[in-house]
C-alpha cells in the first residue's frame, strides 16, 4: 500500500498504469461498508485508488466539520488488510482547494430539492464539487459508492451524464449490523442507550414497504408517522416514498423503481436509511 498527499506524487503513479483503475472515494472513518465497496473495487479492477478526505465544502456547519470522526492510522492498517497494494490519497484541504475553499454551482435537475437538500443546504454543491474534483485528479474507469446516500449517488450519477465524464459509476448495497441499522460513521457517536433503538429505522422501512405492497402508500406513511409519535427520543425528519431514479413523487401506486427513504434524529445524532420497495 501508497499513500499519497499530493496530487502530483499520485498522479506520477496513475500515469504509468496499464489496466483499469477504480476509485472508492471516502472521508474516513471506515467501516464495514465502506470495506464492501473496497472489496467490489478490487474485483472489477486492475488497481485501486482509495481517497480519505473529510471534505469541508459538504457541512454546512463548521463545527460539524471539526467534529467529523477522523481516525487515519486506523483507517490505513484496515485497508492494508484487505487491499495491500491500494494506493491512498490523503490530501490536505489546500490541496483540494488551493486557495478558494467553495462548493459547486451545480444544477442537480431537481435531484437536491427534497430530502437531504432541504435540511442540509449546499451539502451537495459541496460533494459535487470534491467529487468532481476527485474523479478529475484520479482519473478512474470505475467509482464505487453506497446505497445507503441513495440521494448522492442520484446527484453523482446525474453529473456524470451532465459533464459527459467517462467513467462508470457503480453502487453497492448498504451494508447493516445485526439489528438492522445501516453502517454509518455517523452511528459511533451514538450513545449505548440510542445504539440499541436505531434498528427502529429499518424496522419501520421493512414494515412501511409490506403495507405499501399490500395496501397504499398513505397507509405507510400513516404507519411510519405513527411509529415515531410514539418513540419518545426521536423525531422523524421524513418519510417518503420516491421513484428511486428521479427521486420525485410517483403518481399511481407501482412495483418497480421504487423506494422508501427515512431520515429522523435522536439526540444529536441525524441518521438516514433507504430500501426497495419494488417488487423485484
Ligand atoms: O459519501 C461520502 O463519504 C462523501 O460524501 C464523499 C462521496 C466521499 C464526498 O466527500
Amino acid at each position: 500500500m501508497e499513500v499519497f498527499q499530493t496530487v502530483s506524487s499520485l498522479q506520477a503513479v496513475l500515469t504509468n498504469l496499464s489496466g483499469s483503475v477504480g476509485f472508492v472515494p471516502t472521508m474516513g472513518s471506515l467501516h464495514q461498508g465502506h470495506l464492501s465497496l473496497i472489496k467490489k473495487a478490487l474485483e472489477e479492477n486492475t488497481h485501486l485508488t482509495i481517497s480519505i478526505f473529510v471534505n469541508p465544502t459538504q457541512f454546512e456547519d463548521p463545527t460539524d466539520f471539526e467534529k467529523y470522526p477522523r481516525s487515519l492510522e486506523k483507517d490505513l492498517s484496515m485497508i492494508a488488510t484487505i487491499a495491500p497494494k491500494a494506493l491512498v490519497f490523503t490530501p490536505a484541504v489546500s490541496e483540494i482547494y488551493r486557495n478558494k475553499i467553495t462548493a459547486g454551482f451545480y444544477s442537480f435537475n431537481g435531484l437536491d430539492k427534497r430530502m437531504e437538500g432541504n435540511s442540509r443546504q449546499g451539502h451537495f454543491q459541496g460533494v459535487a464539487a470534491v467529487v468532481e474534483r476527485l474523479f478529475s485528479i484520479v482519473n478512474p474507469d470505475r467509482a464505487y459508492f453506497g446505497e445507503k446516500d441513495y440521494q448522492q449517488l442520484a446527484i453523482i450519477r446525474h453529473i456524470v451524464v451532465q459533464k459527459k465524464l467517462s467513467l462508470a459509476i457503480v453502487s453497492c448495497p448498504i451494508v447493516r449490523d445485526k439489528s438492522g441499522l445501516a453502517l454509518s460513521s455517523r452511528n459511533a457517536r451514538l450513545s449505548k442507550h440510542h445504539l440499541e433503538q436505531a434498528s427502529l429505522l429499518f424496522r419501520s422501512l421493512k414494515q412501511a414497504r409490506a403495507l405499501y405492497l399490500d395496501k397504499d402508500a398513505s397507509t405507510a406513511q400513516h404507519h411510519v408517522n405513527q411509529l415515531f409519535s410514539q418513540a419518545q427520543e426521536w423525531t422523524l425528519d421524513y418519510f417518503c416514498i420516491y421513484d428511486e431514479i428521479t427521486l420525485r413523487e410517483i403518481d399511481n401506486k407501482k412495483t418497480e423503481n421504487v423506494r422508501g427513504f427515512i431520515a429522523a434524529q435522536v439526540g444529536e445524532i441525524r441518521l438516514i436509511d433507504n430500501l426497495s420497495f419494488s417488487l423485484i
